[in-house]
């Protein structure tokens, strides 16, 4: 019968069986997936784990700070973090449009990320021979895979890392529901603020801020999120949305009136949404006087930000992302 303790156990097992004495990697994202795969990889394996995490400058405040500090903290995991951030801004710079900023973000992760891989198989140490995965069972299920703890793929390689590398997967959640990794996450000892972690999307605020993306601009739609959340957290709601992107308009601006002086200021975009799957949505109806704390905070807080608006579009036709 189900308990987390039980595939605790079972996973942790297999895995030490599986891996011997060898090495193994695992990608963190500061997603709920890829850290409970990583905390139970690391109970079973220890040292012969290292995690990589590659800061793009894209994260939301605090978020790099949870996994370097509170993840490790409560892992012990070894952690190797890349700061990437100009690296990104530069490859950035002057691309406004959704799919080329998605494009670029993704080549430059992938490329960061195997650089990173490649010093740590260049270490002194074991062959590293396994790659950890946060796969889901509805992944499995979607992409018409079996079962079992591990399968070897072909892992496709853009650069840093030899040809013919082959890293054999080990997907230690691949049974279970987002429900229950929560469970398992939460019995491994891993932080609240990563084990109940609304979606967030890859490319983080890059494609968040309509424009161009800017480290000011990122600066300022951080601060922005940062009171979002703050309120929606504090209001008790965390359970009742699904997520709530908050998008900087960048590239408009309109007339607005603060202290004694008129200013010309930037919208904020507050998109409440609740979902099952998140392909489709509806905006949530959330409480006014909570909408309206969000837009007093936002407006007195953020410079630059004169007006904050919500967007009452369900998914269909709108996406529940900007970009
Ligand atoms: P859309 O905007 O397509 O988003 O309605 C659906 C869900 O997917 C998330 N999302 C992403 N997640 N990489 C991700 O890991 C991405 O590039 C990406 N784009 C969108 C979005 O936050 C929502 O939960």
């Amino acid at each position: 019968d189900w308990t987390t303790g039980n595939v605790i156990e079972e996973q942790v097992e297999a895995i030490r069986e599986l891996v011997g004495d060898k090495r193994a990697i695992c990608g963190l994202s500061g997603g709920v997936d890829s850290a409970v795969a990583a905390a139970l990889v690391q109970k079973a394996i220890g040292s012969q784990l290292t995690c990589v995490y590659v800061d793009h400058g894209l994260m939301r405040k605090g978020e790099t700070e949870q996994v370097e500090k509170d993840f490790v903290a409560a892992t012990g995991v070894q952690l190797k973090v890349v700061d990437a951030e100009e690296r990104f801004l530069t490859a950035l710079k002057g691309v406004s449009d959704p799919e080329e900023k998605r494009k670029i973000i993704g080549r430059e992760f992938i490329r960061v990320f195997e650089q990173a891989q490649a010093e740590i198989i260049a270490d002194e140490g074991p062959a590293v021979e396994f790659l950890v995965q946060g796969t889901l069972y509805p992944d499995v299920v979607e992409s018409g895979g079996g079962t079992g703890t591990a399968n070897i793929k072909s892992h496709h390689n853009v650069g840093g890392l030899p040809e013919d590398l082959e890293f054999k997967l080990i997907e230690p959640l691949r049974k279970l529901f987002k429900d229950e990794v929560r469970m398992v996450g939460q019995e491994l000892g891993l932080p609240e603020e990563i084990v109940q972690r609304q979606p967030f999307p890859g490319p983080g605020l890059g494609i968040r801020i309509v424009g161009e993306v800017t480290k000011e601009r990122l600066d300022l739609l951080r601060e922005a999120d940062a009171i979002a959340r703050e309120e929606l957290t504090s209001a008790g709601l965390d359970r009742d949305i699904w997520q709530c992107p908050v998008v900087l308009l960048a590239d408009v601006r309109s007339v607005g009136v603060q202290g004694d002086g008129r200013t010309y200021g930037h919208p904020i975009v507050l998109r409440p949404v609740s979902s099952e799957d998140a392909m489709t949505a509806d905006w949530s109806r959330l409480p006014y006087d909570v909408l309206g704390r969000i837009s007093t905070r936002i407006t007195n807080e953020v410079r630059d930000v004169n007006r904050v608006v919500l967007d009452v579009t369900s998914k269909p036709p709108g996406t529940i992302e900007w970009e």
